[in-house]
């Protein structure tokens, strides 16, 4: 649990220290649920949308890609379901005022010689069960109560009876009375369009991307030559306004998915296909540098789904606060087409060439975060080692093993002595070059060792040193390698070979 903490304040700290993310407005104090990106956060952030959008649009010839509005006609969400039914159960403390999700909030009562003496309250974490038990323990003791305490049964507050909740002790205060029953809170944002503040002008930041999909499907049909099975995809930005934004950038209240919807014959096989694009998104996630070890399947119980999914796994992250959700890939049936088809009037259908009938395609779909990706990739890469320097003293070096295809930085380039013209001039040559095609750094300042310490800690899996025998010699510079820290010599023509199969 510490050595959790540990990674996760350390993972904070480097991204803060080296301008890979910050808290928004931060000037102002901050806003909670908010973060900006910075030179480093928004070149990696890009790497991953680009390679996402390379394997998954231009790489394919089944699938297209489009951009859609973020805000749209507000009868798109009443359509969707999201207006009545885009909720999580809300928990108010009337006395701290704090808010909390129903659904992350546990509760136990304290039953000791079978008889309930009182309750206990801890919100969701690695350690709930222990927590409460020791609440409990701790109650039995302060109360002097005798007898066998029974061990705690830990429920969540949307399963806490009316006459429970005035009982249960809130988080914030450690006292009973101040918890307000559960209640639906809608995640919109809502905002007005156009010079009217009154309810015909409310309309929504959206919450997914997935609806412009649906939304523009004919539109797509119409124009985009496709051919079932084929898939619409997007990435954009997405607004929640969740209660509990928390651990970091995992959950916020702007986020930015990656999502397609994947359209299929009604008759076709959904569970063979829904099977293949999960083996697709756990292919590229190892694609990316995610190790195995820290990837596994959740699938939803069937009485959680919702009534038209047929089916729905999570591609989870071992994250340092637990496993989590990284990747929903849902199979959801002709939900969304035909509701938008009733609200509309507009038939959402496509021509069987075959049967000489129009149906409505059944979908699956793929939906990820790129906040969550990046942080997986932090957490995943990150470590702290002790190694030895050129003199022998052991040091501690941070490396963050990125996989070439999203580090921030693909190749640092260094000449090894500042104040030689000759060295600095054939440095700068070749990093005019390599910008050309790739994000790379020049840096010409203090010992080559600590200038490679530097480039570790932000994931630069290259370094290259021009030195005098590049001068002197055959030209050739001294690569170093992150990872292993191995160095060889490399001629120019071998570095963009190399850059060439490893960035793609
Ligand atoms: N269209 C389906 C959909 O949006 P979702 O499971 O609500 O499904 C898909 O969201 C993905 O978006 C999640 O698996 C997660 O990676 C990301 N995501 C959802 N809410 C998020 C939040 N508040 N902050 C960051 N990422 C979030």
């Amino acid at each position: 649990m510490s050595d959790s903490i540990n990674l996760m304040e350390a993972i904070v700290s480097l991204a803060k220290r080296r301008g890979f993310v910050f808290p928004s407005s931060e000037i102002y104090g901050g806003l909670n649920g908010f973060f900006d990106y910075g030179p480093l956060g928004a070149e990696l952030k890009k790497n991953i949308r680009d390679c996402w959008w390379n394997d998954m649009v231009r790489r394919r010839d089944d699938i297209v890609g489009i951009e859609t509005s973020i805000i749209m006609h507000p009868k798109v969400w009443q359509a969707s379901g999201h207006v009545a039914g885009f909720t999580d159960p809300l928990v108010d403390c009337k006395v701290s005022k704090q808010r909390f999700r129903a659904d992350q909030l546990f509760f136990a009562p304290v039953v000791v010689d079978g008889q309930t003496v009182g309750y206990v309250s801890a919100l969701e974490g690695d350690r709930t069960a222990a927590d409460l038990q020791e609440q409990a323990e701790t109650f039995k003791r302060k109360k002097a109560i005798q007898g066998k305490l029974e061990p705690v049964a830990p429920r969540d507050m949307t399963e806490a009876k009316p006459e429970e909740i005035v009982l249960i002790p809130s988080p914030a205060t450690g006292e009973p009375g101040s918890l307000t029953p559960p209640r639906a809170f809608n995640m919109m944002f809502e905002t007005y369009v156009g010079a009217l503040r009154d309810d015909s002008a409310i309309s929504y930041l959206r919450p997914e991307t997935a609806q412009g999909m649906f939304v523009d499907f004919k539109s797509v049909v119409d124009t985009g030559r496709v051919k079932l099975p084929f898939g619409i995809a997007q990435i954009g930005k997405s607004f929640r306004n969740e209660i509990t934004p928390r651990n970091f950038i995992f959950r916020s209240r702007e986020f930015e998915q990656m999502e397609m919807e994947y359209f299929l014959h009604e008759d076709a096989d959904w569970a063979a296909s829904h099977r293949e694009w999960i083996n697709w998104c756990t292919d590229w996630l190892r694609s990316i540098g995610l190790p195995d070890s820290h990837l596994s399947e959740y699938n939803h119980p069937k009485e959680k789904l919702a009534f038209y999914s047929k089916g729905t796994t999570d591609i989870m992250f071992k994250y340092p606060f637990g496993v989590q959700e990284l990747w929903g890939v849902a199979a959801r049936g002709n939900y969304d087409l035909t509701q938008h088809a009733t609200a509309s009037g507009v038939p959402q259908v496509i021509f069987d060439e075959a049967t000489k009938k129009k149906f409505t395609p059944h979908v699956i779909e793929p939906a990820v975060g790129v906040d969550r990706i990046f942080l997986a990739v932090l957490c995943a890469g990150y470590a702290e080692e002790e190694v030895k320097d050129d003199k022998g003293n052991v040091e501690k070096r941070t490396v963050l093993r990125l996989s070439p295809r999203i580090a921030p930085v693909k190749v640092a380039v260094l000449p090894l002595l500042k104040n030689k013209p000759e060295l600095v001039a054939r440095a700068q040559a070749l990093h005019r070059k390599l910008q050309r095609r790739y994000a790379v750094f020049y840096d010409e300042g203090g010992a080559i060792g600590r200038r490679y310490r530097r480039q570790d800690e932000i994931g630069t899996p290259w370094c290259v040193t021009i030195d005098f025998d590049t001068i002197e010699k055959d030209g050739s510079f001294t690569l170093r390698e992150r990872d292993s820290m191995a160095q060889r010599r490399i001629q120019e023509p071998e570095l963009f070979a190399l850059l060439d199969e490893k960035v793609y």
